[in-house]
């Protein structure tokens, strides 16, 4: 959410900040702006809409921008509107400091007082602009001390940059709560909210650890803590290649993402499956006293994770054995359930970022429960503060709605169920054998799936107008139902409701009538039967009915459905997963056909970091 970039060197900064940007847009695009620094003068350029049209603005700039280093926004608007004024970079009085920040000052009301009290006068309705005056009221001090500062007087999640027109050549980064990573090339130097903001340059990489703050130049990297205490932090290098953030002959992100599903289910098992056919997820730390000694399991997660969370429930309890509770993370810390140190609490976040899933993992830690992080980003915030972390390896995900590691996600818990199953000995490697066998299948049916593309893109063609949907489901079908809703909600901007098909009957079947589209989600062959009585119910009060639907037992006379969607010869717990996926597709043709902007839907942005 909000992304920033930095960058130091001989290039022209101007070049580097937006391609970095560009790279950043999924984390918000209502607003853009940047700061150079060249020869004592910081220039900016700020505008409201996508990096193109800062793009364009930058262009149309009377005189180029020469620096060689400055900082930029992408914005996801959370205090103030998407409006100029609004749009970071932020200055202080004097114009000699600029700040791009991605979070939230929670005591921004307060500071902005005490600093109105003290003269300072504000510009722009954001939370972010009491960091500039902050600075510029703490004086003569070194621009890292003053950011150490604002740190530690700041409460909320903060990742900043900031350049001072006094400091030519320096960017400082701060971090508390919000992602921060330095890039570290030759001679120059990125600091970025997320690694493809410059993984085009170089691939040499580090996280700033959290409350550290960072001086960069082109030749050198210094963090400190907030009390001026150095510490190196550990270099790494970016295993994902340029192309994963490319699109790839694709014409989205959103398309070429769906079509990796395949690829990344494999890299998400790849080494994790011994030659048996037993489950290798030990490294994580799931070992068998870990496993033996949980006696309850909460899954905790946002968006589509949750849904996977959803999903894995049917997996954990029916292999493990081990009762689930799964939670909305922004609702979780706020029940007070019931945790100690027998408590297993999974984190699932693609990201790693997101601030309801951290705030809930941190309240879990805080209790004494063991926490699991299932996530893509290979030391995130979750990852980092988890004690065993479970990474999806999907590769970079740039649409904005996630389809790559909601089937990665899932790949992975099942897999962690069958472990934990064997691991707390309640089920064998022979038993496990079957559905170990189903999870290895899973990337040849997912491709098989893909083949639904253009069943589905007709069907979005006959049904451009439709103003509502229900996807129903039942036991593991029911989350698959939920995230084909969301997945509509969020690319095409239609109102879809997902719900429980048994639960139809007890209110919202008022609102089955003609023109309305239900599609059914029927893989769990135990309910099958049951879920085609509760869809004969739609159909009989005028609902036109689209069934998904396993192979086996599929008698098309049989199904109370208009059309028939069929998915490939389905196994346990597999099927709903594979369901997905054309509904997935339904959503993005729907959405093109819309001529919508299926990677950076409108209000949304991929990693919420704010609560
Ligand atoms: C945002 C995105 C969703 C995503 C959710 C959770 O709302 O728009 O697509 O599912 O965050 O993200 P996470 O990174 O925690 O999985």
């Amino acid at each position: 959410m909000c992304g920033i970039v930095g960058y130091v060197g001989p290039r022209p900064a101007q070049d580097l900040l937006l391609g970095g940007l560009a790279r950043l847009e999924y984390r918000g695009y209502d607003s853009a702006g940047l700061v150079i620094g060249e020869n004592g003068v910081l220039r900016s350029v700020r505008r409201v809409g996508k990096i193109a049209d800062l793009m364009e603005a930058v262009a149309r700039e009377p005189e180029s921008f020469p620096g060689s280093y400055g900082v930029g926004h992408t914005r996801w608007a959370t205090h103030g509107p998407p409006t100029v004024p609004n749009a970071h970079p932020h200055f202080d009085c004097a114009q000699e400091i600029a700040v791009v920040h991605n979070g939230i000052i929670e005591n921004w009301v307060e500071l902005k007082t005490w600093l109105e009290e003290r003269g300072h006068g504000f510009s722009s309705d954001t939370d972010t602009e009491v960091a500039a005056h902050l600075i510029e009221e703490l004086g003569p001090v070194s621009l890292a001390e003053a950011v150490a500062e604002v740190l530690r007087r700041c409460e909320g999640a903060l990742a900043m940059a900031v350049v001072r027109r006094s400091d030519p050549g320096l960017v400082v980064g701060g971090r508390k709560g919000s992602p921060l990573v330095i890039g570290r090339g030759s001679g120059e130097n990125f600091l970025a909210s997320d690694i493809p903001a410059f993984m085009a340059h170089t691939r040499r990489m580090m996280i700033v650890p959290e409350e550290r703050v960072v001086e960069v130049r082109s030749d050198s990297v210094r963090v400190t803590d907030l009390f001026g205490e150095e510490s190196e932090p550990e270099e790494r290098e970016v295993e994902w290649d340029v192309e994963a953030a490319e699109k790839g002959g694709y014409p989205t992100f959103m398309l070429k993402e769906i079509h990796e599903q395949p690829q990344a289910v494999a890299a998400t098992l790849l080494g994790r499956i011994g030659a048996g056919g037993e489950p290798l997820l030990e490294e994580t730390g799931l070992t068998g006293p870990v496993a033996k000694g949980i006696d309850k399991v909460f899954v905790v997660a946002c968006g589509t994770s949750y849904h996977a969370g959803m999903m894995a429930k049917y997996a954990l309890e029916r292999w493990a054995k081990v009762p689930v509770e799964v939670d909305l993370s922004s609702e979780f810390r706020y029940r007070d359930p019931v945790l100690d140190e027998r408590s297993l609490v999974i984190g699932i976040s693609q990201s790693g970022e997101t601030a309801d899933t951290l705030g809930a993992v941190r309240f879990a830690l805080d209790q004494g429960a063991r926490v699991a992080a299932v996530t893509n980003v290979v030391g995130s915030s979750l990852a980092r503060e988890a004690h065993m972390v479970f990474q999806t390896r999907a590769g970079p995900e740039i649409g904005v709605a996630a389809s790559k590691t909601f089937i990665t996600q899932m790949a992975l818990l099942q897999l962690m169920g069958l472990h934990m199953a064997i691991e707390r000995g309640v089920m064998t490697p022979a038993e496990a054998a079957g559905p170990v066998k189903a999870l290895r299948s899973l990337p040849d049916r997912l491709e098989e799936v893909l083949g639904l593309s253009d069943r589905m893109l007709e069907l979005a063609e006959g049904w451009r107008d439709v103003r509502d949907f229900f996807f129903l489901g039942r036991s593991v079908d029911y989350p698959a139902a939920l995230e084909g809703a969301l997945k509509l909600k969020e690319l095409s901007y239609v109102r879809a409701e997902g719900y429980a098909a048994g639960e139809m009957k007890h209110g919202p079947i008022a609102l089955i009538e003609p023109g309305v589209v239900v599609f059914g989600v029927a893989t769990d062959r135990r309910l099958r039967q049951k879920m085609f009585s509760n869809l004969s119910e739609m159909k009989a009060r005028g609902g036109t009915v689209v069934t998904l639907v396993g192979s086996e037992d599929r008698t098309e006379a049989a199904i109370p459905s208009d059309l028939v969607i069929p998915l490939p010869e389905d196994a346990d717990l597999i099927g709903a997963v594979l369901a997905v996926v054309p509904l997935q597709l339904f959503s993005y043709h729907l959405a093109t056909i819309k001529g919508l902007d299926v990677d950076q839907p409108r209000n949304l942005a991929k990693t919420v970091t704010v609560e």
